[in-house]
C-alpha cells in the first residue's frame, strides 16, 4: 500500500516536518511505502474557476498537481495531510492543493464517478498552532474533513498540538513519538492480511488495468492490489475508459506501468497474466494464473466491453475463491 503525506509547512526543519517524518517512518517499520509531497517545493497554481471539471471532469491548468499530485491522491490508500496552523486553517500553499481537488469532486458528485479506491481509502491530519485556545484546528478541521471527502477518503482523525512554536518545539514534545506510533498501528492494521495480487497484461492500458479497477472496488479490504504491463503504453485507452464509466467506475488519472515497477516495493503473492507472453513476471513463490483473455487494444467498443464484461466476472469468481 501507499501513503501520500502532504507537507505544508515552508519551514523545512520545523514542526510538522518533524511529524510528518515520525508519522511515516513508523509507516514504513509496518511494510508501507510511503511518499512525502512538500507542496511548498511544487509548482501549483491556484483553481481558477474555469469550471471545466464540472463538465468534462478534467482540470485544463498544466502543473504539478495535475502530473504528481492527482495521480499520487488516486494511488495512495492513506492520505495524511501535515500543516501548521496559518490563521486558523492550513497553509496557502496547502489550501491551494486542496482547492484543485474540485476535480476529484466534480467526478464523484457531477459526473456520479465511483473511485475504485475510495472504500478503501483514509484520511489522517497532522497539524500544530502556537496558541493554546479551545477553536483553534475548527477550520482546519472543517477543510480537511470535506478535502478527504472530495478525494474519496474516510477521515480518521488526527494529531493535533497546541502551544507548538519555535522550530523545535514539536520534537521537544514527551509523548509524541508513542502518540505517532500508536496512531500509525491503528491506522494501518485494517490494512494488514490482504492478499497481494499483481493483474500483468502487455500495455497495462486495457485488461489490466480494469481487472485490478474491479478488484479494488469490489473487495479492497481483501486484496492488495497491483498492475503492470510488460510493453507499458504510454497512456491508458480511451476506450476501457469509456467502458468502465458507463459501470460508473472512475479511471481517471492512471498510467500505465512496467511490472517491473509494480512490483518494486510489494512481492505479489498471486499474480494474474492475461497475455503479457513470455515477459510475464517470474516472482519466487507467487502463484501465477493466467486468464487467456484477447487484447481489446485496436478493436471495437464493443469488443473493449465485452472484455470488461469477461475480466469482471473473472474479478468475483477470484474474490470468492478467496474468501
Ligand atoms: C503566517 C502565520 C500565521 C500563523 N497563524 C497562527 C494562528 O492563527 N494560530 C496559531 O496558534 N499559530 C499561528 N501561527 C504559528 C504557527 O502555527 C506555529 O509557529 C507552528 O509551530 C509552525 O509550524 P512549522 O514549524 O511546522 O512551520 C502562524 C504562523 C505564521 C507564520
Amino acid at each position: 500500500m501507499l501513503i501520500l503525506g502532504l507537507q505544508g509547512s515552508p519551514r523545512k526543519k520545523g514542526n510538522t516536518n518533524f511529524l510528518l517524518s515520525t508519522f511515516m517512518t513508523a509507516a514504513e517499520k509496518f511494510g508501507a511505502r510511503t511518499h512525502v509531497i512538500d507542496v511548498t517545493q511544487k509548482e501549483i497554481i491556484p483553481c481558477k474557476e474555469y469550471t471545466v471539471c464540472e463538465k468534462k471532469g478534467y482540470c485544463p491548468i498544466e502543473d504539478d498537481v495535475k502530473d504528481e499530485i492527482y495521480p499520487l491522491l488516486r494511488e495512495a490508500e492513506l492520505v495524511v495531510v501535515a500543516t501548521p496552523i496559518f490563521f486558523y486553517n492550513m497553509t496557502a500553499q496547502l489550501k491551494a492543493v486542496v482547492d484543485r481537488c474540485q476535480m476529484f469532486w466534480a467526478r464523484k458528485y457531477k459526473l456520479k464517478l465511483k473511485d475504485p479506491g475510495a472504500n478503501m481509502r483514509r484520511g489522517f491530519l497532522l497539524a500544530v498552532g502556537a496558541t493554546k485556545g479551545k477553536n483553534l484546528f475548527e477550520g482546519l478541521n472543517l477543510t480537511t474533513q470535506y478535502f478527504f471527502d472530495a478525494i474519496g477518503a474516510k477521515f480518521e482523525d488526527g494529531l493535533t498540538y497546541r502551544g507548538i512554536e519555535g522550530p523545535k518545539d514539536m520534537a521537544r514534545h514527551p509523548k509524541v513519538i508513542e502518540e505517532v506510533e500508536q496512531a500509525v498501528e491503528r491506522l494501518l492494521t485494517p490494512f494488514q492480511g490482504r492478499k497481494k495480487v499483481l493483474f500483468a497484461c502487455r500495455e497495462n492500458a486495457c485488461r489490466s488495468q480494469m481487472a485490478s479497477a474491479f478488484a479494488q472496488f469490489l473487495a479492497g479490504d481483501k486484496l492488495d492490489v497491483a498492475n503492470g504491463g510488460s510493453e507499458p503504453a504510454e497512456k491508458i485507452n480511451p476506450d476501457m475508459v469509456t467502458v468502465m464509466h458507463e459501470k460508473g467506475i472512475d479511471m481517471g488519472s492512471r498510467s500505465p506501468r512496467s511490472i517491473e515497477e509494480a512490483i518494486s516495493n510489494d512481492a505479489p503473492e498471486l499474480i494474474i497474466t492475461m497475455g503479457c507472453g513470455e515477459q510475464c513476471p517470474l516472482v519466487p513463490g507467487a502463484k501465477i494464473t493466467d486468464w487467456d483473455l484477447p487484447d481489446p487494444a485496436g478493436k471495437s467498443i464493443e469488443y473493449m466491453r465485452d472484455v470488461r464484461d469477461e475480466i469482471e466476472k473473472k474479478v468475483v469468481d477470484l474474490i470468492n475463491e478467496i474468501k
